[in-house]
Order: structure tokens, then sequence, then C-alpha cells
């Protein structure tokens, strides 16, 4: 997902420049303003955490991109290439290091597991929106 910050400061086509430079395909894409009640589902891990009040207005604070990328190894590969949470240790190249100067702003967002990947597609896609 490019986060509000992303969508805001024009870096879309950017960053969908390096999926498709990367070899990702793009089973899903659209831009949309999430509901907070998406957004405290979506970051229910974070839930007891002191900065989810912040973390929801945020995301909820202006569209984002929704992107469902397909690919081998891509959920690893994907945060790897948005690097580090934290863009001070993000490694130089990576989305975050690049785009990024504080952690609340970090421009993309990248599902960390299988399970939380179906989740979060099935949060933000309805069947009928991917491609086979
Ligand atoms: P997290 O899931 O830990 O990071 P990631 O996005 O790399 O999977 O946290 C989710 C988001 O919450 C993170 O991208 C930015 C925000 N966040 C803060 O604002 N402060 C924090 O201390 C942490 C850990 C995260
Ligand atoms: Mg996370």
């Amino acid at each position: 997902m490019i986060k509000p910050d992303g969508v805001r400061r024009g870096l879309t086509p950017e960053i969908l420049a390096r999926i498709a430079r990367k070899g990702y395909r793009v089973v899903g894409l659209k831009q949309m303003t999430i509901s907070r009640q998406t957004a405290e589902t979506h970051y229910g891990e974070h839930k007891e955490r002191p900065f989810f009040g912040e973390l929801v207005e945020f995301i909820t604070g202006g569209p984002v991109v929704a992107i469902a990328l397909e690919g081998e190894g891509a959920i690893a590969g994907w945060r790897a290439m948005m690097g580090a949470t934290n863009p001070a240790n993000a490694a130089p190249g990576t989305i975050r290091a690049d785009f990024a100067t504080t952690t609340g702003e970090n421009v993309t967002h990248g599902s960390d597991s299988a399970e939380s990947a179906e989740r979060e597609l099935g949060l933000f896609f309805a069947a009928g929106e991917l491609l086979d």
C-alpha cells in the first residue's frame, strides 16, 4: 500500500515503477480512502500500542493506493524494497530510506506474512477486483 503521505506527495508513479522494474505482477490496484473501522482492523495487531490512535488518524487522513502484488517471494521481497519501519534505519536505496524521514509517515505498507497478506487483501479488495 502507498500510504496517504506517499499519495499526497505524488510518489505513486515512482513506487509503481519500482514494482514494475522488480518484476512483480500487479493483480489489483486502486486508490481509496480507508474507513476508521477498516484501519482499526488492518492495524489490529497494534491496538494496544501508544501510537495506534495517531496511526489510524494518519492512514484514514487521505487516499491510499492499495496494490495486490504477485511474484516469487513477493511478501518478503516487497518488505525488503520498503526497508526498515524507521526510515533512519532503512538501507540506502529502499523506499523508506529514499523518500521518508519519520516512522509515522513512512510512505508504504507491506504485509508481513502470507496470513496477513490474505487478510489484508480481503480487507481492501473484493473478489472480482483481482486478476486471476
Ligand atoms: P509495524 O507493523 O511495526 O511496521 P511495518 O509498517 O514496517 O510493518 O508498524 C506499523 C506502522 O505503525 C508503521 O509503518 C508506522 C507506525 N509506527 C509508528 O508510528 N511508531 C512506531 O513506533 C512503530 C513501531 C510503528
Ligand atoms: Mg507491520
